[in-house]
């Protein structure tokens, strides 16, 4: 007798999908198919002299807490580093304010399994990042959608959406969203902030783009303008009370294999984040967090994310010409401020899946819209990403969809 697989999954396989995505993906990645649909870093701006220099140095110098088992909130050095950085950055936080995670999407996973129980609703923008859903959507959650503008999340619907229902928390991205590359203005952040308190339901604040703004002004986080509600944080130099949860990352910066990311929370949630990671993993890449550290350390990274803003701007620079020149009035899209994604709307009652073959013939690839929305809209909208080539290929890979959207709108 040979085992039938089928009758023993767990049910919350039933819950549980494969990124579209990465089917997509699948057929972009065919050699001379110039594609924006992935929503990876360039590879050609990943430190790489400096990442042998300091992973040198950890061999050389840190096996201990390199090349041994460590503690499961993270290691202690980086840990403190990272508090400094988020006090830098206008949160007073300590080491018991940080966990450390496998990426920012174990964090995402680990929210789930701390918070979701099934049926539990979760707050979500619409669109938003399909890894956040199908991270929640494990432990049985139900999205309660809220749209997106210019200016990020609309406060008035997230208003109504916290009358009517009670979400087990509120999963935002502030800056450079994924998929459509907007930011949440000041007065909203404000906003939510204040809502969150009112209301009593947490926020997750994702921000794995922050740090790649090329333009404008940076904006408070929600964790720094959460943390100012209550002063005797300030006073203890620590994030003792509050509503938020911040994810930050290497992923865009360094380099998303080394698969180091952070959380800031109140200290007994980054402890209840610890105990949740423990029967995941045990505890995160010891020789990447000690890599990432010592690359903090020696004061690197300030002219490593230079060096990235300075490239992507210049890409989504000639992506932006390019369409503004040459794809039909009748199709939007946003022009984003930092990160990797620009949002594209073709006119009603077009649908972004159906231009998908003659895309594939053309030899040209993006990520079609809707799978980013959890209540069937965004049949006309897809995603881009101005990141991962130069100017050139930006230019032909923009000519060859404004072919195939203008062949369909015919
Ligand atoms: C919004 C968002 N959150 C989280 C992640 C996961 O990043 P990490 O590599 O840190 O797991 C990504 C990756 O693309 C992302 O876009």
């Amino acid at each position: 007798m040979t085992t039938d697989w089928n009758a023993l999954y767990a049910r919350r396989l039933e819950w549980m999908t494969t990124s579209a995505i990465r089917e997509i993906l699948k057929v972009a990645q065919a050699p001379d198919v110039i594609s924006m649909a992935g929503g990876w870093p360039e590879a050609d701006l990943f430190p790489v002299e400096q990442l042998r220099e300091v992973g040198d140095y950890a061999m050389a110098h840190l096996t201990r807490e390199a090349l041994q088992y460590g503690l499961t909130e993270g290691l202690g050095a980086l840990r403190q580093t990272l508090a400094d950085y988020v006090t830098e950055g206008g949160t007073p936080a300590n080491i018991d304010n940080i966990a450390i995670t496998s990426g920012s999407q174990q964090a995402l996973d680990l929210m789930g399994r701390l918070f979701v129980d099934e049926g539990d609703a979760v707050l979500v923008e619409s669109p938003t990042f399909l890894g956040a859903l199908q991270s929640f959507k494990a432990y049985g959650a139900r999205f309660v959608p809220v749209p997106l503008d210019d200016d990020g999340v609309r406060i008035d619907a997230l208003e109504a959406a916290l009358r009517a229902e009670r979400p087990k928390f509120m999963y935002i991205l502030p800056n450079f969203q994924n998929p459509t590359g907007v930011t949440l203005s000041l007065e909203r952040r404000r906003r939510l902030v204040e809502l969150a308190a009112s209301h009593g339901v947490p926020i997750l604040e994702d921000d794995p783009y922050g740090q790649l703004r090329f333009e404008g002004e940076p904006l408070p986080s929600l964790l720094s303008l959460d943390a100012a509600l209550y002063p005797e944080n300030a006073a203890a130099g620590a994030y003792l009370r509050g509503n938020v949860v911040h994810l930050g990352t290497f992923s865009k910066t360094l380099a998303p294999g080394l698969r180091v990311a952070w959380a800031v929370a109140p200290p007994e949630i980054a402890r209840q984040f610890a105990m949740a990671k423990q029967g995941s993993d045990l505890h995160t890449n010891a020789l990447g967090q000690a890599m990432a550290n010592e690359f903090m350390c020696r004061g690197w990274l300030p002219a490593q994310v230079e060096r990235i803003r300075r490239t992507y701007l210049e890409r989504r620079n000639a992506m932006v010409e390019a369409m503004e020149e040459m794809f039909p009035p009748e199709v939007s899209f946003t022009r984003p401020q930092g990160g990797l994604f620009l949002w594209i709307t073709l006119p009603e009652g077009m649908d972004a899946v159906a231009l998908l073959p003659e895309a594939a013939k053309r030899k040209v690839a993006f990520v079609p819209g809707a799978p980013f929305y959890v209540d069937g809209k965004g049949q006309n909208t897809l995603r881009v990403t101005f990141a991962s080539m130069g100017p050139d290929l930006i230019r032909e890979g923009i000519r060859r969809m404004a072919e195939v959207i203008r062949d369909a709108m015919a």
